[in-house]
């Protein structure tokens, strides 16, 4: 069994964030991150994580002298009264600027703890260990922290690199398979909007019968994807922007499911607005129709649904879309394909356009 070990350099304007990837990348955990500079040390994780990962992560890297702080699992957590909670922590324990936070879980860990330690005494350190698939190819890599605010997803957050991230796919084993699906939506949007190799190596693999290391390229290629992309652009003023392909609709259909009986999961729910946004790219001639009839049978093949699973008016959607981040003033900006492994960023459509495209989801 052959394990990459390979560092991910992420350039920042605040300090680079180093990529340790493969099955011994938790071996140097505590050299590598410099363990003894740090005054107290906190991990944070969601209470499915503290089952079935904490154990292992803490005996992995040899730490057996830290506060923990344990967070309902979900996007939940991702909201003031948490934030509340880990400043409250972070003040019991003494926690000073030489204090280190280590984010243990999916990407709503990574985005809680990161904005927490961001905004902590003006920021401290952190370092995240992504124990699902989504968290290991996207999340976890790029600096981007939040927590939601009034049902609006990633409302109130900031950019704050990770000190080093280490992606230990061993960690995936105990994932539901619906969560590792999700993540494979961000997998496959690395692919449409930066590298068609890449999209053909994630429908080759064979989802019924899988273990952790048979992802390790996948997961190594994503990573690579959104550290060069990040690299670029850490604020986003540009070229990141192409990570925000489906993210538009995404978020916005994100937001609407989460008083439903069956709230999506962001993969999920990035998958259908990939679905609709690819659908304005071929409207608007941008990619061919086969190439959009491509797209539908990978989602399909990676076992999504290609439809809401809820009844949801227009003009719901269109309401939460006009308080897109990405948006300027009242300005819907798009991120669209414009061939296979290929985006444009900040694109102007048309009202019908959208409305068209969007018929494709709606039940
Ligand atoms: N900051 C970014 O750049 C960025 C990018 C993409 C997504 N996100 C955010 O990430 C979140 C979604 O990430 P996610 O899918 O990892 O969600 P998540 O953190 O909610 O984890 C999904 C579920 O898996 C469980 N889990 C985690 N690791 C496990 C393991 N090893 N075994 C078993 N169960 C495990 C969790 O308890 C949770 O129930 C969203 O909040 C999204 O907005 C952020
Ligand atoms: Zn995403």
């Amino acid at each position: 069994m052959i394990y990459k070990e390979i560092n991910i350099e992420v350039e920042s304007s605040l300090g680079s964030s180093k990529i340790y990837f493969g099955n011994d990348a938790l071996q140097d955990f505590s050299t590598i991150v410099e363990i003894e500079r740090y005054s107290n040390v906190l991990v944070l994780s969601d209470s499915n994580v503290e089952t079935l990962c904490l154990d292992k992560f803490l005996k992995k890297v040899k730490l057996e002298d830290v506060h923990k702080f344990i967070v309902p699992s979900g996007d939940v957590a991702k909201a003031t009264e948490f934030l509340e909670k880990i400043w409250a922590k972070l003040l019991d324990i003494n926690a000073d600027r030489k204090s280190l936070v280590i984010n243990l879980g999916g990407g709503a860990i990574g985005d809680l703890g990161g904005f927490a330690a961001s905004t902590y005494m003006r920021g401290i350190d952190f370092v995240n260990v992504p124990t699902t698939l989504l968290a290991q190819v996207d999340a976890s890599i790029g600096g981007k922290v939040a927590i939601n605010f009034s049902k609006i997803k990633n409302l109130v957050g900031s950019f704050s690199q990770p000190k080093a991230v280490f992606v230990d796919v061993g960690f995936l084993e105990t994932l539901p398979e619906r969560d590792f699906r999700s993540g494979l939506a961000e997998v496959l949007k690395h692919g449409l909007i930066k590298s068609s190799d890449h999209f053909h190596e994630l429908l080759k693999l064979d989802f019924s019968d899988y273990e952790p290391k048979d992802l390790l390229n996948l997961v190594y290629n994503s990573c690579l994807i959104k550290s060069a992309v990040v690299s670029l652009d850490e604020k986003e003023s540009g070229h990141r922007k192409i990570l925000n392909f489906g993210h538009t609709v995404g978020h916005a259909v994100e937001s609407i499911s989460q008083s439903t009986k069956k709230p999506l999961l962001h993969g999920e729910a990035v998958v259908l607005g990939m679905i609709v946004e690819a659908k304005m790219s071929a409207i608007l001639g941008k990619i061919s129709d086969s190439y959009f009839s491509i797209i539908l049978d990978a989602v399909a093949v990676l076992g999504f649904e290609s439809k809401l699973n809820f009844e949801c008016e227009q003009n719901k959607i269109f309401e939460l879309i006009k308080h897109d981040k990405k948006n300027y003033g009242s300005e819907i900006k798009w991120t669209l394909l414009e061939g296979i492994g290929a985006a444009s960023y900040d694109q102007k459509v048309d009202n019908d356009v959208l409305e068209e495209a969007l018929k494709f989801i709606l039940i």
